[in-house]
């Protein structure tokens, strides 16, 4: 399987409508978006824990309310063709993957740790507001604490633990947290510990491969799923 990471990164801006319609039209299944909440306490997607990198505004996304996001332009940082993309709220991104029939691989962001719970809270209840079909989702993110709160108030929704190091007791520490997945630097991935993740009966994801010509080597390993910038390029 192959995933947009951020919607569509290299051919849309990240995390907006626009990247996951560019996901549709690469014929892709799977997007991975990340949410925060704003400070009034919406769900919103955007990746950094500032918004000076992707909008034309500034200041931390947790400091400021929906309407001071939403009147920001996600779009023109990226190209001029996406002037007036707007940071999308939660909602409007699982409707637009019902819209499309996309799978949602949503990436919960923790840029520290009083905010889990919270955004957690509301995750999930946006989830279930839209009503959007639990087996097209999947909660992922580095967060073991964020995990272990979906695990316990929406059990029933996939989660993926991602991580960028490795360790000889990591599999066994993460048991607990009943994953799907594990969502791996491909940087760090070798046979070896690819086997063993294997072995636990994990989905194997790898991020960020936007080199098309490794899918061999990575899909010999047993990985299931890829995520890329560049979903029309695999
Ligand atoms: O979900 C995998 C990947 O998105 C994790 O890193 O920083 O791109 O959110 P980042
Ligand atoms: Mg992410």
């Amino acid at each position: 399987m192959i995933t947009g990471h951020r919607g569509a990164a290299a051919l849309a801006p990240e995390n907006t409508l626009a990247g996951i319609k560019k996901a549709v039209a690469s014929g892709i299944k799977w997007i991975e978006i990340d949410v925060q909440l704003s400070a009034d306490n919406i769900p919103v997607i955007i990746h950094d824990r500032t918004v000076q990198r992707c909008t034309n505004g500034q200041g931390r996304v947790g400091d400021l309310n929906l309407g001071e996001l939403k009147a920001l332009d996600a779009g023109s940082w990226f190209a001029a063709e996406f002037a007036g993309e707007t940071i999308p709220t939660l909602e409007e991104a699982l409707l637009a993957c019902q819209k499309y029939d996309l799978n949602m691989n949503l990436e919960i962001k923790t840029y520290c740790e009083e905010a889990v719970k919270p955004l957690v809270d509301k995750v999930i209840e946006t989830v279930g507001t839209i009503n959007f079909p639990i087996e097209k989702l999947l909660f992922s993110s580095f967060s073991a604490i964020a995990l272990a709160q979906c695990q316990s108030l929406y059990p029933d929704v996939r989660r993926g633990f991602i991580t960028e190091t490795k360790s000889a007791d990591m599999l066994e520490e993460l048991k607990p947290l009943a994953l799907y997945s594990l969502h791996i630097d491909h940087r760090i991935l070798d046979e070896v510990l690819a086997t063993s993740i294997k072995d636990t009966g994990l989905k194997l994801m790898i991020w960020t491969l936007n080199d098309p010509t490794k899918i061999d080597k990575y899909t010999a390993w047993g990985v299931d799923n890829i995520i890329t910038d560049k979903p029309n390029a695999f």
